[in-house]
């Protein structure tokens, strides 16, 4: 894992759209898998700018989400495709039938899970994934305790997870109880991850991940399988180190 600090979120923002830049220009067709959350966000922004200041196109990209919820239609205005629509694909030019997001208002979500892992391999895998990180280590919504074996999965949201999410949501009431993930191994397989994390909030994770041994009670810690990690933090998130 190599770990990079940056001076605020603002440059980790433009370090992280440039990283994913970089990968789209050397492979037009790449496929990214994408995450959600307050951490993104500033890198969405500059993405936007690259693409409307500098033609940075994703005509022949194809992006795959990490996770969604359960239970609330893709129209929602919490549901992670609204948030992907607003903060990134309305944006750019990355055409409607070439971004993908579980589809947590399925009828069968086992055969989602199944569709998505197919969907995955069928684009030829995921060329770049970048991740965020829980406060209490979860990647994509793997929750503590998740083998690393796990694909894509419906998984029950641990109460932490949706007390951070209840911002988003009128009360904690409505924040969904379950959501589908990309699982662990579906993270690992992926052939580059870049990691961001910023702020005070992430201090303590950001100094357990880098001493902790590799343990599925702390599901990222699985990255240290992998051989092409890349992490951004801010002084914030780093400030424990
Ligand atoms: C989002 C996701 C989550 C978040 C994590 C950090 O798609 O999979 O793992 O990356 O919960 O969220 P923020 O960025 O809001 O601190």
């Amino acid at each position: 894992m190599n770990i990079i600090e940056f001076a605020d979120k603002d440059q980790l923002g433009k370090a992280a759209a440039a990283f994913i830049a970089r990968t789209i220009e050397s492979k037009t067709d790449a496929v990214l898998g994408l995450a959600t959350g307050g951490t993104p966000i500033d890198t969405y922004k500059e993405l936007i700018q690259l693409h409307q200041t500098e033609q940075l196109s994703f005509k022949q990209a194809r992006t795959v989400n990490l996770d969604e919820y359960v239970g609330i239609d893709p129209n929602h205005e919490n549901s992670y495709m609204t948030y992907m629509k607003r903060h990134l694909f309305d944006h750019i030019d990355l055409p409607s039938d070439q971004y993908f997001l579980p589809n947590g208002a399925a009828s069968h979500l086992e055969e989602e899970c199944l569709r998505y892992d197919q969907l995955i391999e069928d684009l030829g895998g995921i060329d770049l994934q970048l991740l965020g990180i829980g406060q209490n280590g979860h990647i994509g919504f793997n929750e503590p305790g998740t083998p690393f074996d796990s694909k894509t999965h419906v998984v029950q949201l641990d109460e932490h997870t949706r007390q951070a999410n209840a911002r988003y949501f009128s009360s904690i009431d409505e924040v969904p109880t379950h959501a589908i993930t990309m699982g662990i191994a579906s993270i690992l397989s992926s052939k580059k991850i870049l990691l961001l994390a910023s702020g005070k909030s992430k201090a303590d994770v950001i100094q357990y991940l880098e001493r902790t041994e590799i343990h599925p009670d702390f599901p990222a810690s699985a990255l240290k399988l992998h051989e092409d990690v890349t992490i951004f933090i801010d002084r914030e998130a780093g400030s424990l180190r």
